[in-house]
């Protein structure tokens, strides 16, 4: 298969479908990407990377019980300049279902996306999503060192550092460097994920359709160094620190990480006087003091 021509500006997906069965009983009434992660809901941090690469159009993916509160939540993206559509994922039928489902919304477009319980921070990441994106075929992800491999998809290397293949949670894992959940795929992603067929737990695996990409030479996979964090959600515990890391860095800085209103104004998506109106709701808390303080250009 030849790799499609992007067509039109790359655009965004946000997957926050899933059941959340391993943060039980929190998730049973509620979506795990709503859960708040210190001061904002968890899916504010995967949108914010998107708007950090200057997405200005996304998709959110959600289960279709889930999709009234994210409307809720985000709207149709007009308050932050952006445009936001909600795809239903009816079953969690795998993370490469995604691009099955956002094919219209693609229209042949190239796309960035991230997963909605994923947690980036760094300095970099705009540029480091710049460069995969200005790519103009392939798909690129990002490789990062963690103690439990075996968690995740794998980056398997040979002898001289090159990507043998990416192996979907393997008991054994290869090499410690994790796929992160940001990926970079060129506007044939939807109709290469339509050729899978499920695997053993009957799903439609990203590591398959990345493997797809290897095999024709069209995968990168860059190294998310260790100057970033990337943070994991899926136990109790670790969204509790998840949490933590984020109001270390909040309270040391007086500066948000996650704050997508911000990220529009510094965007020119929104302005000043957009954002005033943005933190008017919201004075009651140091967020909408925050949003205030930005937008007098505190
Ligand atoms: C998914 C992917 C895995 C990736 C991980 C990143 O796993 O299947 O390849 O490394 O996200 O968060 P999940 O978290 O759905 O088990």
């Amino acid at each position: 298969m030849t790799a499609a021509t992007p067509q039109g500006p790359r655009k965004g997906i946000v997957l926050a479908g899933g059941s959340g069965t391993r943060l039980y009983p929190i998730t049973h009434s509620i979506s795990k990407q709503l859960l708040p992660l210190y001061d904002k809901p968890m899916i504010y941090y995967p949108l914010s990377v998107l708007m950090l690469a200057g997405l200005r159009e996304v998709a959110i993916i959600t289960t279709p019980a889930d999709q009234d509160q994210f409307r809720r939540l985000l709207g149709d993206g007009g308050r932050w300049g952006m445009r936001i559509d909600y795809i239903a994922q009816p079953r969690p039928d795998g993370l490469a279902q995604a691009y099955v489902l956002a094919e219209d919304f693609l229209a042949g477009a190239g796309s960035t996306m991230v997963l909605g319980d994923n947690v980036f921070f760094g300095h970099g990441l705009p540029e480091m999503l710049h460069a995969a994106a200005a790519r103009p075929s392939g798909g690129t992800v990002f490789g990062y060192a963690v103690r439990d491999p075996e968690r995740y998809g794998v980056v398997a290397f040979d002898a001289d550092g090159r990507v043998l293949s990416i192996e979907e949670k393997p008991e054994k894992p290869k090499s410690n460097f994790a796929v992160t959940g940001i990926y970079v795929l060129d506007g044939a992603a939807p109709a290469r994920a339509a050729t899978l067929r499920p695997s053993a737990r009957g799903e439609l695996e990203i590591a398959d359709l990345l493997n797809l990409y290897l095999a024709e030479g069209q995968l990168t996979v860059e190294r998310m160094g260790r100057g970033y964090a990337w943070l994991d959600t899926g136990t109790h515990a670790s969204l509790l620190d998840a949490g933590n890391f984020v109001r270390t860095i909040e309270e040391r800085q007086n500066l948000k990480v996650g704050c997508p209103e911000e990220i529009a104004f510094h965007q020119g998506w929104i302005d000043a006087s957009a954002l005033r109106d943005l933190a008017a709701p919201y004075l009651k808390t140091e967020y909408g003091r925050y949003l205030l303080r930005i937008a007098e250009g505190g």
